[in-house]
């Protein structure tokens, strides 16, 4: 409702809110999902779109804005982005027999709408107000993003943390529990 008070996005802000909008859509479709299988086959979606989705705001999008929108909110942005590939690096190792697995989908689909609605209601409407092309800087996404979805996105910095973690199975959290540090023995 109320749709046309809200301000036209630019063709490259369009482009990314299709975006979340398909991954809120698979959210939504693994709470509602009863099955292993089909819960499984949701994650594997969501995983391949939000890895391509980051690809693209943080190779094209993000540096394009970035100096205008304010490193606040870029920041905050980067690092929201640094614990979504943790858990998407985590999941990509699971098979859905684990014990953490739906709650590990779980906290990774609530800190990417809470990243969402960061994004659409700061970062998109400042970015608006950047001197650039945003038709060149669509397709440029476009172009880059049909090449992501067949080429795969290649292993990112957190796929290398959570391999060289501790983690089996489960997580690094489940393998850390495991071995606690030790404490400084008493005098
Ligand atoms: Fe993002």
């Amino acid at each position: 409702m109320f749709d046309f008070l809200k301000p036209t996005l630019n063709p490259a802000a369009a482009l990314l809110k299709e975006d979340h909008d398909r991954v809120k859509e698979l959210f939504d479709q693994f709470e509602s999902a009863k099955s292993p299988a089909k819960k499984l086959k949701i994650v594997r979606q969501a995983l391949e779109e939000l890895k391509v989705h980051a690809a693209i705001e943080e190779e094209i999008f993000y540096p394009a804005v970035r100096k205008p929108v304010g490193k606040e909110i870029m920041n905050e942005a980067d690092e929201e982005h640094h614990v979504a590939k943790l858990l998407i690096a985590e999941l990509d190792t699971m098979d859905g027999s684990e014990s953490h697995f739906d709650a590990k989908f779980l906290v990774l689909s609530e800190n990417v709408r809470h990243h969402i609605d960061e994004e659409e209601s700061e970062m998109l409407p400042k970015a608006n107000k950047v001197k650039v092309d945003f038709e060149a800087l669509a397709e440029k996404m476009r172009q880059r993003k049909e090449r992501l979805l067949e080429e795969g996105v290649a292993p990112v910095g957190e796929d290398r943390m959570v391999e060289a973690s501790r983690g089996r199975g489960d997580s690094p959290a489940q393998a850390a529990k495991r071995k606690p540090p030790r404490l400084p023995r008493k005098e």
